[in-house]
Formats: C-alpha cells, structure tokens, sequence
C-alpha cells in the first residue's frame, strides 16, 4: 500500500491518506490530497509499483495514473520511469515478482534523486540571490507551495528561501494566498510556521499594491511544466506576479528540478492547462467546512454562476529571469540554454 499525508486536510489535522490500488492514487491526486510537481511524479512511480506488486494490470494503471492530471510532466515521467524499469525486468526474467521489484526500485531512485536535487536547487538558488541582491536581508515573494510537501526533500522554491532563512539572509517570505485552493495560505504558511521564518500571508490581489511598495526584492515560484522555449507552467497567479516583477524590476527566479523541462513541449501555447471544476471557485471548500454546495462546500456565489479556473498560467521566458535547476541556473533563459542544461543532466 501507498501512504501519503492529506494535503486537503491540511493545516487542520495531519491525517494519512491509504491507497491499496491505483484508482485511488489517481482520485488523491485528482483531489489534490497529493500534489506539486515533484510529488507528483514520485508518487506516479509508487503507483505503478503498487500496481504491480498487488498484481493488477500494470499497462492499465500506468496510464490511468499518467492522466490523472495533464500539466506537471513530473507526473508522466515518474510513471513512465517505474514502468520502463517494471517492463525491462519482465521482459528479462519472465517473472512478475521481479517486474514489481523493479518498479519499486525505480520509484525509490526517483525519490532519492528528487531529496538531492532539492538539496542542490536550493545551493545554487541561494547563491543566484545573494549575487542579485547583494547585501542580504532578502525579502522573497512566493506563489503556492514548493516545500517538503512536494518533494522528496525540502522542495523546489521554498527550498531556496528556507536555505536563505538558515543563513540569516531572509527577512521576510511573502506568501500569497493562492486562489481558489489556498496552497499557499494552508500549505506554505504551515511549512513557514514550521521553520520559525519570518513570514506573512497576503491574498493574491494584494501582491500588486506590495511591489508599489517597494517590499519585494524577489519572487521564487515553483514549475510545473518548462517548454522547450523556457516558458513556464505554474500554478494561476504566477504570470500576473512575473508581470508585476518586471513592471518593478524585480528579479522573478524559476526553481525546479532538470524532470519539469520537457523538450517535447516546444513552447507554452503548447502546454496543456489543467481546467478545473468551476466549484472550486464558486464555493468555499475547505473539508471541514459542512457541506451544502454542489462541491460540498459553502456557496459564495449565485447558483448556478459559470467560473474560470484554470490551474495553471504560463508565464514567457522573456518575463523570467532565471530558471534554477540541481544542475545550475540558466540566465538568460534561452531554448539553448535549456537545451544544453538537458543534456549536461542526461550525461551525469
Ligand atoms: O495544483 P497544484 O497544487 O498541484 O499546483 C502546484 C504548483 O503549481 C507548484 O507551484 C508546482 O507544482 C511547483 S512545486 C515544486
């Protein structure tokens, strides 16, 4: 079986989530009880390992698992890596046992990797901001959640300022709320309360007013999906800030593992955006909220009301300073650029 901790029911209670089959993996990661890239992608392979060890049909939940969500290519590479890995023994040994050691194996690889990659990212995305910002005392604007939740170490984004906060270096992390699902305001703010780092939650349409003030020296987000061309998926709310970034000339740094860059995606408006349903938006949905919307949660808007929700945005690569991977940051970020950081990757 798969445990994971229950992202939804978080900050409330830390409650695991047990996942026997694949369907139920698939319905976590649709309900966002688990979530962020590179979870997404470590928990894809476990997915498949679990399918083959319980001797399910393994090409069946590599694809339901594969198509839980569309936009984080985290999660299609994890489950390709695991069945890549479950394939070859089988094809090897004949024997289905070892097929499911195998996926094992490669899930365990996988997560091991990500904790090193995290450890690296946040190396190199620290240094990139001290040799922005000499003189310390960053204040740091993020967007959703990029800690430990999502990764098999301290995280992508918030890995840097968590690194920064260590050093003494940050002096403030600006969190902003994250609409409609509040990662940032359940999830960020709780990792930041764990840390003991100087934080504050704002809600995202207040970002705007905070940059005029001069309270921003960077904003570090996560990634979802990297094109080719360095364009950028993150969660919705990520354009608008890089667009405020540059407006102020504040530096806006990408940070995500090497996995988030897909070459077969040659540029954003070929990155598909995961639509969500409109309830998210239209009612309050917190679990322990009772139920009484269509979504179970309480309307805040007139029945029947249409809503746009998309979960992600993209972001243009002339609108990112720096896209900071375990293999080192590219600025600035050019489709070369990201094509040779690729390849030095496949070549350790
Ligand atoms: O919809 P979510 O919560 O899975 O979206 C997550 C994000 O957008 C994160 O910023 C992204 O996955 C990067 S996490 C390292």
């Amino acid at each position: 079986m798969l445990v994971l901790l229950d992202q939804t029911r978080l900050p409330a209670e830390e409650v695991e989530l047990v996942c026997t089959d694949a369907p139920a993996l698939v319905e976590a990661i649709r309900s966002l009880a688990v979530r962020g890239a590179p979870l997404l992608g470590i928990a894809g392979a476990y997915g498949v390992a679990l399918a083959a060890a319980r001797g399910f049909d393994v090409a069946e939940a590599a694809g339901a698992l594969e198509g839980a969500r569309p936009t984080a290519v985290n999660l299609s590479a994890g489950v390709r890596r695991a069945w890549a890995a479950h394939q070859a023994a089988l094809v090897k040994t004949g024997d289905p046992t070892a097929a499911a050691t195998a996926a094992l194996a490669a899930a365990r690889a996988l997560h091991r990797e990500d904790a090193e990659a995290s450890r690296r990212m946040a190396a190199h995305g620290l240094a990139l901001l001290d040799e922005l910002l000499p003189g310390g005392g960053h204040r740091v604007l993020t967007h959703c959640n990029s800690g430990s939740l999502v990764s098999g170490g301290e995280g992508t984004a918030f890995a840097v300022a968590l690194a920064a906060h260590r050093e003494g270096r940050l002096r403030r992390l600006w969190v902003d709320e994250t609409r409609p699902l509040l990662q940032g305001a359940r999830l960020t703010a709780y990792e930041a309360a764990r840390t003991g780092m100087a934080y504050t939650l704002l809600t995202d349409n207040a970002a705007g007013s905070l940059f005029a003030a001069g309270e921003v020296d960077a904003v570090l987000i996560g990634a979802d999906r990297i094109a080719a061309d360095g364009s950028v998926a993150n969660k919705v709310g990520s354009y608008p800030l890089a667009v405020l970034a540059r407006y102020h000339h504040v530096p806006f740094i990408v940070v995500a593992p090497v996995t988030t860059v897909d070459p077969d995606t040659p540029d954003g408006a070929s990155i598909e955006v995961e639509q969500r349903a409109g309830f998210e938006v239209t009612e309050v949905t917190a679990p322990q909220v009772s139920a009484t919307g269509a979504g179970g949660g309480i309307p805040v808007a007139p029945l029947g009301t249409q809503a746009y929700n998309p979960a992600f945005d993209v972001t243009p690569p002339e609108l990112v300073t720096a896209i900071v991977t375990e293999e080192g940051a590219v600025s600035p970020v050019t489709a070369e650029a990201l094509a040779e950081l690729c390849a030095r990757s496949r070549q350790v």
